[in-house]
C-alpha cells in the first residue's frame, strides 16, 4: 500500500478535470517557487467513445482561449460551427451567432484526449490511470483527506484489485453527470438529478445538413426534439429527444413517429445508421447548484462540472460552463496559499458560486425553458412554440439576442428574461393575428389556412391566460432554482 501527499487531488479527467489541472499548474507555476502537486486520476485514459459533449459554444471556445489550450481544438477534423438552423415542419429559420463568432463540434473523444495532452504537459501535474472508489475522511471531523483507488492492471490480471491511497489537501471531484460522490459532498443538500428525457444518439454517415456547418434542431410534432451536428468530415452526429419513460421498442419508436417529420434528405442516412448501430443513449438531466463551503459542503472536497450543475443538453451549454468555471476557480485557487484552511476555501467556494452565476443561470434556465417549448407536450406550449419559431422569423434582435444568450456570449439572466416573455407576448399575438390551418368551412376535407374569426376570440382570450400562466410556471421554477442558496 503505497500513500502520496498532493497539494491537489482531481478526480475525473473530463473536461472539467483535465482543463483545471492544467490551467493550475500553470498559472500557479508563474506564482510560487516550486510548483504545486496536483493529481489527476482517471479510471481510464483510452479515448472516450460517448454520445455527449460533441459542440463547443463560442463562449466555450473563448474559455478555452483564456485557459491558453485553444489547440485543443485543432489537429484532428473538429468542424466549425456558424450557429444554428431551426426547422420546423418544411419551414427552416438561420440563427447564425453573431459577429461571425464561432463555435466547434467534433468527436467528444478525441477532445477528450487533446486535453489530457496539455493536462500531461503540465508542470507538476502527475496523470494517474486509477478508478476511485472512495474518499478517505476523517474519524473524527468528516474532513476529506484522499481518496482510495484501484488501478486497471490490478483488475485486469484476476487478482483482488488492491486499494491505493492518495492524500491530498485539497479534493475536487469532477467525475461526471453520474457522480459516485456528488452525495457524499453534499450531505444534506444533496438532490436527486431530474430526468424528463433521454437523447438517443447514431452516427449518419455523409449526411446533408439543412445548412452546413450549423447546429440543427428539428421540431417533431407530438415528440421531443432531434439535434444534428457535423462532428467530422463524414460523420454527422443525430441525438433524438425521448420522454420518459423510454418506450420499448426505442428504434421501431424513432423511425415510425420521428423520422417521417424531418428533412427528406436525412432519411436515408438515418435509416443506414439506426440499420447498421446499436442506438446508444444517455439521461437527459437538470441539476441546480447548490453553494459549497462553509456549513453546506463537506470540508476538504469541492464539486466541479456535472458532478455539481447540469442543464438540459439540448442547448449544447455543458462544456461551456464547465470550462468558464474553470476559467473562474483557477485564478481563485491561484491565490490560496493554505488549501487545508476550510474558513478561507469556503469564502472563496461563495465567491466562485456568485462570480459564475451569470454565465451559468443563463444557460441552464435556457436550456430547460427552450427544451419545454421544443419537446411542446400540452396545448399552451404548443402555442409558445409556435410563437417561438416565429418570433426567430422576425430576424434581427429577435435572433441576435437570444442565440447569444444560448452560446453563452451574453450572460445575463434578465435579457433572457425580457426575451421569454417576450416570445410569450407574441404567442399570444400570433394565436389572434396569425392564419392557422383550420377545418375547411365549405366541404370539411382539405384544412386551409384562415385566421380565427371574431366569434373564437373570447375562447382565445381564454386561452391567452392560460399561455402567459403555463409561460410563468416554465420560467418561475428555474430562476427559483438558480437564486436559492441552499
Ligand atoms: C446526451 C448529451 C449530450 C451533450 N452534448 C453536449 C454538447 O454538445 N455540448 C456541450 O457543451 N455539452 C454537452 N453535454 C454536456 C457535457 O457532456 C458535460 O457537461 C461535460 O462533459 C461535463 O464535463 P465533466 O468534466 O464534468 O464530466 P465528464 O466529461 O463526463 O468527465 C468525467 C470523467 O470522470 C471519469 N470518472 C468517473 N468516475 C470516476 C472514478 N470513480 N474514478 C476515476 N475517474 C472517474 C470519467 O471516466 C470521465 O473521464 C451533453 C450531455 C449529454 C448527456
Ligand atoms: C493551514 O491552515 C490550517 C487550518 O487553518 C492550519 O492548521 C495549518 O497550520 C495551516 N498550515 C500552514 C502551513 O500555514
Amino acid at each position: 500500500m503505497s500513500t502520496d501527499h498532493y497539494d491537489v487531488l482531481i478526480v475525473g479527467a473530463g473536461v472539467a478535470g483535465s482543463a483545471l489541472a492544467h490551467a493550475l499548474a500553470t498559472i500557479t507555476s508563474k506564482l510560487r517557487a516550486s510548483p504545486l502537486r496536483i493529481a489527476l486520476i482517471e479510471r481510464s485514459m483510452s479515448e472516450p467513445d460517448r454520445i455527449v459533449g460533441e459542440l463547443l459554444q463560442p463562449a466555450g471556445v473563448a474559455a478555452l482561449q483564456k485557459l491558453g489550450m485553444e489547440s485543443a481544438l485543432e489537429g484532428f477534423d473538429a468542424i466549425p460551427v456558424h450557429g444554428y438552423c431551426v426547422v420546423q415542419s418544411s419551414r427552416n429559420v438561420h440563427i447564425p451567432y453573431p459577429d461571425g463568432r464561432q463555435g466547434r463540434s467534433f468527436h467528444h473523444g478525441r477532445f477528450i484526449m487533446a486535453l489530457r495532452e496539455y493536462a500531461k504537459r503540465a508542470p507538476g501535474v502527475d496523470v494517474i490511470e486509477a478508478t476511485v472508489n472512495n474518499l478517505i475522511e476523517c474519524e473524527h471531523t468528516k474532513r476529506v483527506l484522499g481518496v482510495r483507488a484501484t488501478r486497471p492492471s490490478t483488475i485486469g490480471d484476476g487478482s483482488k484489485g488492491e486499494k491505493e491511497s492518495f492524500y491530498a489537501d485539497l479534493v475536487i471531484i469532477a467525475d461526471g453527470c453520474f457522480s459516485n460522490f456528488r452525495n457524499s459532498v453534499m450531505g444534506k443538500s444533496a438532490r436527486e438529478p431530474a430526468t424528463r428525457s433521454y437523447f438517443a444518439g447514431a452516427i449518419l454517415k455523409d449526411a446533408r445538413l439543412p445548412m452546413p456547418q450549423h447546429g440543427t434542431v428539428a421540431l417533431v410534432k407530438g415528440y421531443g426534439p432531434v439535434l444534428l451536428y457535423q462532428v467530422s468530415e463524414h460523420d454527422t452526429r443525430m441525438l433524438v429527444d425521448v420522454k420518459h419513460p423510454l418506450p420499448s421498442d426505442l428504434k421501431g419508436h424513432i423511425l415510425s413517429n420521428v423520422v417521417p417529420q424531418l428533412p427528406a434528405s436525412l432519411h436515408v442516412p438515418i435509416h443506414e445508421a439506426l440499420d447498421n448501430d446499436r442506438l446508444r443513449r444517455m439521461p437527459n438531466s437538470f441539476l441546480p447548484s447548490v453553494e459549497q463551503g462553509g456549513k453546506y459542503t463537506k470540508e476538504g472536497a469541492i464539486l466541479l462540472g456535472d458532478a455539481w450543475n447540469m442543464r438540459h443538453p439540448l442547448t449544447g451549454g455543458g462544456m461551456t460552463v464547465a470550462l468558464n468555471d474553470v476559467v473562474i476557480i483557477s485564478k481563485l485557487l491561484a491565490k490560496v496559499d493554505n488549501f487545508t484552511n476550510w474558513d478561507q476555501m469556503s469564502d472563496l467556494l461563495s465567491r466562485w458560486h456568485w462570480a459564475r452565476k451569470p454565465l451559468s443561470s443563463t444557460i441552464n434556465i435556457l436550456s430547460v425553458a427552450l427544451y419545454d417549448l421544443f419537446g411542446a407536450d400540452d396545448e399552451c406550449l404548443v402555442v409558445l412554440q409556435n410563437g417561438c419559431f416565429k418570433y426567430f422569423e422576425c430576424g434581427g434582435n429577435c435572433i441576435r439576442d437570444p442565440v447569444s444568450l444560448l452560446s453563452g456570449i451574453a450572460p445575463s439572466p434578465s435579457l433572457l428574461a425580457y426575451h421569454f416573455f417576450y416570445v410569450a407576448f407574441y404567442s399570444i399575438w400570433v394565436m389572434f393575428a396569425h392564419p392557422h390551418l383550420v377545418n375547411n368551412p365549405v366541404n370539411g376535407e382539405k384544412p386551409i389556412l384562415a385566421r380565427p374569426p371574431v366569434w373564437e376570440y373570447p375562447y382565445l382570450l381564454f386561452k391567452s391566460f392560460r399561455v402567459f400562466w403555463t409561460a410563468c410556471v416554465v420560467f418561475g421554477p428555474l430562476v427559483w432554482s438558480e437564486i436559492r442558496w441552499w
